[in-house]
């Protein structure tokens, strides 16, 4: 529809037609089997039904167009109704979780996978997404790391601009791509004590410099959509705060797309204290310019009455109700409202070999090697005992692939019958114990089992490690231990399955691998000193299993940088390797009284930021630097900062070039390293590489004490090296 035919239409609707365009109820209301992602407190109106603009949870070609056809034919003006769907990490081709697919340090993987979970998704009727996840994550109690691509803002950008590439593609007018909602913003990963709806306290230079660009690099690629967050920042709810969404949102980042409450909150404000009823919040969350109420009745039962009352203009109204029908346009709803939609298209597309190909590419990409001692991988045949709840366990993807089928997941045990069915290795399976102890709180209520069963399992598992010649353990968190709503202040692997792992360590001459599946980054305890290799599978999704038999078979070397620190107790939360050197930084060695320490614990991450090993060994040069000065005022000097990158192994492998820089002294403190740059080089045994990177004076910019980004003169430090501990530098001057 043209423009001015937009404008016709916005200006021939009723104000109650315009208000219910800001309105999202729940899927449910219309599909029974609806996904349901958050507490609905009643059912709407039919009036509200009739003409409520969104709604979200429901997917499937028949149903949408049923729903859409009905609903366009009992709307006054035909307007389409918007379905929006959480894609987070796979329709149903399921990916990696993204703080998988942040280890795999491949941008590319990112898009291509939004890009066939925007493929499928369509073909079943839904139209937006409430992806990508833009929260800067250094927190592992906190459930939703698991949504996000980790704790470096560089890495997140880089990630969530692709993942919104692969959602949109060029043009929402092609029917194989959905709009993408950047969330949530903002600074939701901050969360006091590392808990969902909690309080985020942050000074604004922090805010800007390190919480805010992986939203804005979405903004940049496009993203049509923001989802305002749960937490209150600095005292303020998000979806009432002016600041925060007209100037930093709406001025700064220039995004000029559809803003929407997270689920239930607008209502929410008044919980807070905030607001002192629905009515008034919903008057604030209008004058922030939330556009749409995600399934309350703040909206559909007060913005009338506050337009009749004045309190909130017609024009504010007209515009945020422009907004919306922009979107429906741009998704060409009003010329095809189905968007192509069809079952046959669906059945085509979705789990089709070639979206499961690039999941398993995918899969093997984000798996982490953490341990590897006397190469005890890649696997090497003979009788081979895989151990441990995660065996058989089809559910690899995680809580938020809600429109995904566990029972299309490839298991541990499915992979290896197929690697090693027709050959001569033997394999044995042990579920060695339950995945949780009975009663164990998760996502949705309590795990059950019968704990009793533990013994026998053991028992069961030991004479199957006994007999084998190397133990594959398959542990892990729970699928319901990751996730919205899911915090834990013991970021240890459970219970029964740390009985099991100290039983099977305690056999001797054993080769133990250790696999472990994860939503956030863990306090693996003695699994990495007992364990002769430890690999981090994350949340694999639907080619979990086949693409973790790559890499144990030796078909595929392992590249996966971590994306989150893991920590060596869970009390260093949250820890992350960008942070301040303080006034008496701990000695590297030696006495280390009054000095910034604990007593019982390293500062350190056990497995920093970035670290990853590969089947093979690598030699890295010294930095060297094509000048030691950078101007600040001469626009394209740059300075190359380059490395030789050295195969000393004897397979082929892809190493991880990582730049980081550190600014010596500044008008704030500093981050001891900051990720400015990656890069991937696969390197053939007994070749070198050359990989060098381009230092260009905004990379130098932070936000000064004259509260502007800005570059300062002076020193720096230019380190390149595989993980976020590298000493590997050399020092340059801006001038
Ligand atoms: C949830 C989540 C948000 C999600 C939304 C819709 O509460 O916070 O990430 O997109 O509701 O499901």
């Amino acid at each position: 529809m043209k423009k001015t035919d937009l404008k016709n239409l916005l200006n021939d609707m009723s104000l109650e037609e315009k208000v219910m365009q800001l309105v999202q109820i729940p899927g449910n209301e219309f599909e029974k089997d609806a996904a349901v992602t958050g507490l609905s407190d009643k059912k709407s109106s039919d009036k509200v039904k009739k003409l409520a603009g969104s709604t979200l949870g429901v997917w499937g070609a028949e149903k949408a167009i049923a729903l859409q056809k009905n609903y366009i034919k009992n709307h006054p003006h035909h307007i389409p109704l918007l379905l929006m769907l959480d894609v987070i990490h796979g329709h149903k081709t399921v990916f990696p979780c993204p703080l998988g697919q942040g280890a795999t340090f491949e941008p590319e993987i990112a898009r291509k996978g939004a890009e066939i979970q925007a493929k499928e998704a369509s073909s079943e009727g839904v139209h937006v997404t409430f992806s990508p996840m833009a929260d800067l994550s250094r927190d592992a109690r906190w459930g939703r790391v698991l949504e996000s691509t980790g704790e470096d803002k560089y890495l997140n950008g880089r990630m969530i601009s692709a993942m919104v590439e692969g959602y949109q593609g060029k043009s929402l007018k092609d029917k194989e791509h959905i709009a993408s909602c950047v969330k949530h913003f903002a600074a939701y990963g901050g969360a006091e004590a590392g808990r969902d709806y909690t309080n985020v306290e942050l000074s604004e230079h922090t805010l800007r410099e390190q919480y805010l660009p992986a939203y804005e690099e979405g903004i940049k690629a496009g993203a049509r959509l923001v989802m305002t967050s749960f937490n209150t920042l600095n005292g303020i709810p998000s979806s009432g705060n002016k600041w925060l969404m007209r100037d930093i949102l709406r001025k700064d980042m220039k995004f000029k797309g559809v803003l929407i409450s997270d689920w239930a909150a607008i209502a929410e404000m008044v919980n807070w204290g905030f607001a002192t009823d629905m009515k008034e919040a919903s008057e604030l969350a209008m004058a922030a310019g939330v556009d749409i109420d995600m399934c309350t009745g703040c909206y559909s039962g007060n913005l009338l009455q506050l337009v009749k009352e004045g309190k909130v203009s017609e024009k504010l109204l007209d515009e945020a109700v422009m907004r919306v029908l922009e979107l429906k346009n741009d998704l060409g709803l009003f010329e095809d409202p189905y968007r192509g939609a069809s079952v046959e298209k669906s059945l085509k597309l979705c789990l089709c070999d070639e979206h499961r190909k690039v999941a398993r590419d995918a899969v093997r990409k984000s798996l982490v090697l953490l341990e590897n001692k006397n190469k005890a991988l890649p696997l090497s045949g003979g009788k081979i005992a895989f151990i441990g709840p995660y065996i058989d366990e089809k559910k690899i993807h995680s809580s938020w692939a809600i429109s995904g089928d566990p029972e299309k997941n490839v298991t541990i045990e499915e992979a290896a019958n197929a690697l090693y069915g027709k050959s001569d290795v033997k394999v044995k399976f042990a579920k060695g114990c339950n995945m949780l102890l009975n009663k164990t709180e998760i996502g949705f209520g309590a795990y059950e089992a019968d704990d009793k069963k533990n013994k026998t399992l053991i028992e069961e598992a030991l004479k199957a490690a006994k007999w084998a010649d190397t133990v594959v353990l398959c542990l892990g968190e729970d699928l319901g231990q990751s996730g919205e709503s899911t915090s834990r202040v013991d970021i240890t692997i459970p219970a029964p399955q740390k009985k099991l792992f100290r039983a099977v360590s305690e056999i001797k001459n054993k080769k133990i691998v250790t696999l472990i599946f994860n939503g956030r980054a863990l306090d693996l305890e003695d699994i990495p000193d007992k364990s002769d290799a430890v690999l981090i599978c994350w949340r694999p999704g639907t080619e979990g299993g086949n693409g973790i038999m790559d890499v144990l078979s030796g078909a595929y070397s392992p590249e996966g940088k971590l994306s989150m620190s893991f920590p060596w107790a869970s009390a260093q939360e949250p820890i992350h390797y960008d942070h301040y050197n303080t006034g008496r930084p701990k000695p590297k060695e030696g006495l280390s009284i009054f000095s910034s320490r604990y007593l019982d614990c390293p500062n350190e991450a056990r497995y920093p930021f970035g670290y990853g090993l590969t089947y093979s060994s690598f030699e890295i040069s010294k930095v060297k630097l094509s000048g030691k000065t950078l101007s600040k005022n001469a626009g394209s000097s740059s300075i190359e900062a380059s490395v030789t990158v050295k195969n000393t192994g004897d397979v082929k492998a892809t190493q991880t070039l990582q730049l980081y820089i550190r600014d010596i002294a500044g008008s704030r403190v500093r981050p001891v390293k900051e990720l400015k740059g990656f890069q991937k080089v696969t390197v053939e045994p007994g070749k070198s590489k050359k990989v060098s990177f381009k230092i260009t004076e905004d990379m130098l910019r932070f936000f000064t004490i004259r509260n502007k980004f800005e570059s300062e003169p002076g020193k720096f430090t230019a380190f390149i090296g595989t993980d976020s501990e590298t000493d590997n530098g050399a020092e340059f001057e801006l001038i």
